[in-house]
């Protein structure tokens, strides 16, 4: 039995209060086995202990006001420190820059020690208390935590808890035949229950990494790798491993972490006959990780890596009672968003946004357009069935539009493992990039310019208009086109993703480049008024509209009885007319941009066009009869 002479009341209520199911979590995973669980709880005491007093306020005031990141206050970035700031001291001396952009939820890209030439863009971590020794030191990461937080910035990290590097200590102990440390692993003397496992896994990087194990011929041993060769999955099936990973995140979160990424969560638990994803264990270990935060540092939340078809994803918020994740990805808007650009049709989206409208208001998506990852079709293709698209046909069509191989278009993609055997190809790029900023510039196409920003912007309109934490992938607030340098290393030069992982371009900052400058400040425009008004809070109930249009998406938030905004955004190259308001109340309707009022019936959005209408208050009554009696 744990000894619990030493704690202080503050810890031990919150562990009273969550002790009985997190032993019975525990022994359902690992049987009735006190000593390890013992050692947690112990291990939980002691981190509790080293948190820093700042951090353990900030734990009260969270834990007074739980719902602290579900209003419309939060904006994100997301950025890689080197090609931001060089390292993380640059990432701290730019600060200003990144309060400039109105961010304050700060999202690092991954930053500790990961093998040169085998990271993976730092998701093969070595180490997971040191830093990578190009970016700094953990007292640095400190020291940037530590000004976030005086700037109102929460910092996120991921916390890649699938796979190690096969360079971590236990993976080289494995390697030497410390049978410990393989039962951290999956390792086997032949092919035989690989291949077995093989049948019903699924591959998630076909083309750069195929198979799901890896053949260590240095120590004539199989080992499963359902990522890259180099990163070897963990096996939670051992009670270490889960001790010492939940150590590690408690680490890191004593760091001044505010939101743990929890990096390809759904394929944590592996069974045989299986594919291996959203296991029932997955969660039980999730849960846990939840029941470990609230105990030692409540101010923190987890955000859930679930890059899945949405039935998959919504589990993992947990349930009321039992509550797992506090914010998961919308990976199926982001990805039907392209899919609208590409099709001028906005059907499938604004069937994504009623699902997602039907969720309880407590479930926080973070929302994005791009991120440092590919952008797959997970897209609802049962729904597409029934007007004659087919999956396979449909996904060339998109990635065809999107790298601009399409008559017409002038997207600039790449393709991410083609898979000819599925048919499956993901995409790459910038949004600038792909919203065909790139081609207006080289072909030096004014009329494309503009086509292309204003693309830009009604994509970034409608990001904001979602429920949820906003994250803007860092560069496309100016504009950041694609960097093809990355063709010409080799490290790099198999995984597309980097084209969208260029340096950033401070000259345009710095230079003050026009069109950079024209994306930056009507960004700012939108995310001040989504701060300024309360209708963008999570807690505003959201309907689409129809619009008459295929191509205008109609969306309408609502508090009260009298709070409403409509907003529509051309999802076309071509001026659309969509309907308005059938009748005259119309005219209490203002446009945020504009402060111009809506028509009654119809009116016209220009390309890519799109529009705020902010519903007055009705103390504006008196001015609307002046005018009726003057009419
Ligand atoms: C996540 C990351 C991705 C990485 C993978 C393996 O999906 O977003 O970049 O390749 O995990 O860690």
């Amino acid at each position: 039995m744990f000894d619990e002479s030493g704690w202080n009341k503050e810890f031990k209520e919150r562990f009273n209060h969550r002790y009985d199911e997190l032993k019975w979590l525990y022994f359902s995973l690992y049987g009735e086995d006190y000593q390890a669980l013992d050692w947690l709880t112990a291990a939980m005491w002691d981190y509790y202990s080293e948190r820093k007093s700042s951090l353990k306020k900030l734990d009260r005031q969270r834990e007074k006001n739980p719902d602290w990141y579900k209003g419309n206050g939060l904006l994100g970035m997301m950025m890689y420190s080197n090609l931001f700031g060089g390292n993380l001291q640059g990432v701290r001396s730019r600060l200003d820059y990144i309060k400039d952009c109105g961010v304050n939820y700060l999202h690092l890209m991954p930053l500790l020690d990961s093998p040169k030439g085998k990271d993976d863009g730092g998701y093969a971590v070595a180490d997971f208390r040191k830093v990578k020794p190009e970016l700094g030191t953990m007292k640095d990461l400190e020291e940037l935590t530590e000004d976030c937080h005086n700037a109102g910035i929460s910092v996120a990290l991921d916390f890649v808890m699938n796979h190690t590097s096969e360079e971590h200590i236990w993976a080289k102990l494995a390697r030497q035949g410390d049978m410990a440390a393989r039962s951290r692993y999956f390792f086997y003397d032949n092919w035989d229950i690989p291949n077995q496992f093989e049948r019903t896994m699924p591959e998630v990087f076909p083309t750069t990494a195929p198979g799901n194990f890896t053949w260590l011929d240095d120590c004539k041993q199989v080992v499963m790798t359902t990522f890259y060769p180099y990163q070897w999955d963990l096996n939670y099936g051992n009670c270490m491993v889960f001790n010492d990973m939940t150590a590690n995140m408690m680490y890191l979160a004593n760091r001044g972490i505010d939101v743990m990424r929890l990096d390809a969560v759904p394929y944590i638990w592996k069974q045989l006959g299986t594919n291996c994803r959203n296991l029932p264990q997955v969660h039980t270990i999730v849960r846990m990780m939840r029941i470990i935060t609230e105990v030692v540092c409540p101010g923190v939340l987890l955000l859930g890596e679930v890059v899945m078809e949405p039935s998959k994803v919504v589990p993992y918020f947990g349930t009321v009672e039992k509550p797992e994740c506090h914010i998961l990805y919308n990976v199926t808007t982001m990805a039907s968003t392209w899919n609208t650009i590409a099709t001028r049709d906005v059907g499938l989206l604004k069937r994504q946004a009623d699902q997602v409208a039907g969720l309880p208001k407590d479930y926080v998506f973070q929302n994005y357009l791009r991120c440092h990852d590919d952008i797959g079709w997970g897209l609802d293709y049962d729904w597409l069935k029934q007007f004659g698209i087919d999956q396979v046909a449909h996904k060339k069509y998109l990635n065809d539009y999107l790298t601009g191989r399409w008559y017409g278009s002038d997207s600039r993609g790449e393709l991410y493992n083609d898979d000819p055997k599925l048919g499956d190809a993901r995409l790459c790029g910038t949004t600038a990039s792909l919203c065909g900023l790139e081609a207006a510039l080289y072909e030096k196409d004014k009329a494309k310019e503009e086509k292309a920003i204003a693309c830009i912007l009604m994509l970034h309109a409608w990001l904001f208009t979602q429920s949820g934490i906003p994250v803007i992938y860092s560069g496309d607030e100016i504009g950041q086109l694609n960097d093809y340098t990355y063709k010409k290393d080799p490290e790099k030069w198999a995984d597309s993703r980097y084209l969208h992982r260029g340096k950033f371009p401070w000259e345009k900052v710095e230079k003050k480049d026009p069109i950079s400058m024209r994306i930056f400040n009507a960004l700012r425009v939108m995310e001040k008024l989504r701060a300024e008004h309360a209708i963008f809070s999570g807690q505003a109930g959201v309907e689409t509209m129809e619009t008459g249009s295929r191509s205008v998406l109609g969306i309408l938030r609502y508090l009260g009885m009298d709070q409403h905004l409509r907003a529509y955004f051309n999802f076309s190259e071509q001026t659309q007319h969509f309907w308005t308001m059938p009748d005259d109340e119309a005219e209490r309707y203002v446009d945020l941009f504009s402060g111009k009022t809506m028509k009654e019936l119809g009116d016209q959005l220009e390309p890519y066009g799109y529009r705020w209408y902010l519903e007055q208050p009705k103390a504006a009554e008196g001015s609307r009869s002046v005018r009726q009696m003057t009419a």
